[in-house]
């Protein structure tokens, strides 16, 4: 895929769109999801560590790095919930793959559309695993930029067919109805999140909101339910009430970053929850009997990120859809960076400034 070595393919937003459309949405959640699984399945294999993040009044920058001794990938992403009102983004992020062995990077993206993707696919994963036997009615709460991903990875890997969509700003639920017609869904647009939530097996709060918000209280919450917990993934940011977590069996990703971060932030620091893996590896049990409430407290970890950058570039090959960035400078003689630039000088290739 690539000729040369000191060349790194960039895949740019407009790419990324084109590779979804060529692979088709769900086929890319699917196969994408896979991928996730695998690296959940060899937890022991990377190098782990909380993200690092820069906190403001508005928002957070969080670089998100992780490595499997082979390939070291990490991600920069943000998250501004007032973002939307002025025409961005609430989450947007690009991230890196290198070569552990001399370090050069292999892959660069965008991983605004990719995190939508990645964060979708092991939501679906978790409930794969988590959620009750034939579930096929998720209502989502929060109809924004993660919405649509999140119900088309869910029907890819679970069968779900029926949607119960809410969202505070009606236009954000019509916006999701439109996009996800035709798309062999039966939609419930609802008018509150008591209505939504109303006859699902699987509850999914994507909202944003930078504060200890309740979205979701202790009554709406039936036996038997699985809680897909995706907006609450930050210092002070949370989506449910803490009951809710006090009656329910808790699975995260990272332990270390979810207490920070998760809805857990709540409770206790000694309260306990199963990492996924342990469930995927079937070293811990997941969902006990058909009534338990089983919540993922997704917070979005790197290793996701890790395993989504590792499925473009195997996905990339043939494809022709990244350009080639002169990321990385190659005198002929490795330790003559400084000759490099005067030879540009002085044949030209470089105009002095
Ligand atoms: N866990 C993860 O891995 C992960 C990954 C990506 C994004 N996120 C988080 O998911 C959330 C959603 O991201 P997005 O990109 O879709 O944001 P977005 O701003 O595009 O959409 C959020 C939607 O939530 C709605 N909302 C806000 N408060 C609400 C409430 N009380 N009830 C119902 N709806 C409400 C808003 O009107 C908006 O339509 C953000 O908080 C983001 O940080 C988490």
């Amino acid at each position: 895929m690539i000729p040369n070595l000191n060349l790194v393919p960039f895949v740019s937003v407009d790419h990324m769109m084109k590779l979804v459309l060529r692979i088709g949405v769900e086929r890319f959640l699917s196969e994408l999801a896979a991928y996730v699984e695998e690296d959940f399945r060899r937890w022991e294999s990377f190098d782990k560590t909380p993200r690092v993040a820069s906190h403001s009044a508005d928002g957070v920058i969080e670089l998100m790095p992780t490595s499997d001794g082979r390939i070291y990938g990490f991600k920069y992403v943000n998250g501004h919930p007032k973002n939307t009102r002025e025409g961005r983004q609430t989450v947007t992020a690009f991230g890196v793959l290198s070569d552990v062995a001399n370090g050069y990077p292999v892959l660069m993206s965008e991983m605004t559309i990719l995190t939508a993707l990645r964060t979708a696919a092991t939501s679906a994963v978790a409930a794969k695993h988590l959620a009750p036997r034939d579930a096929s009615c998720m209502a989502i709460i929060g109809n924004g930029a993660q919405a649509e991903f999140q119900a088309l990875a869910f029907k890819a890997l679970l069968g779900v067919d029926r949607l119960r969509l809410y969202d505070i700003d009606p236009a954000a639920t019509q916006k999701c109805v439109r996009n996800l017609q035709d798309r062999g869904f039966e939609i419930a647009a609802c008018r509150s999140t008591e209505e939504a939530v109303e006859g699902a097996d699987i509850i999914t709060t994507v909202t944003a909101d930078k504060q200890y918000a309740t979205i979701l209280t202790d009554n709406m919450v039936g036996a038997g339910i699985h809680i897909n917990a995706v907006g609450g993934d930050c210092p002070g940011k949370t989506e449910l009430h803490r009951d809710i977590l006090l009656r329910s069996d808790i699975f995260v990703e990272y332990t270390p970053q979810t207490r920070i971060e998760g809805e857990i932030q709540q409770l206790a620091a000694d309260h306990p929850v199963t990492e996924l893996w342990q469930v995927m590896t079937g070293a811990a049990p997941g969902r006990a009997d058909a009534r338990r409430i089983t919540l993922f407290d997704s917070v979005g970890f790197a290793t996701e990120d890790f395993s989504a950058l590792r499925y473009v570039r195997d996905v990339l090959a043939g494809t022709g859809l990244y350009q080639d960035l002169d990321m990385l400078a190659d005198p002929d003689e490795p330790r003559d960076l400084f000759g490099m630039i005067l030879r540009a000088g002085r044949e030209g290739s470089v105009s002095p400034g």
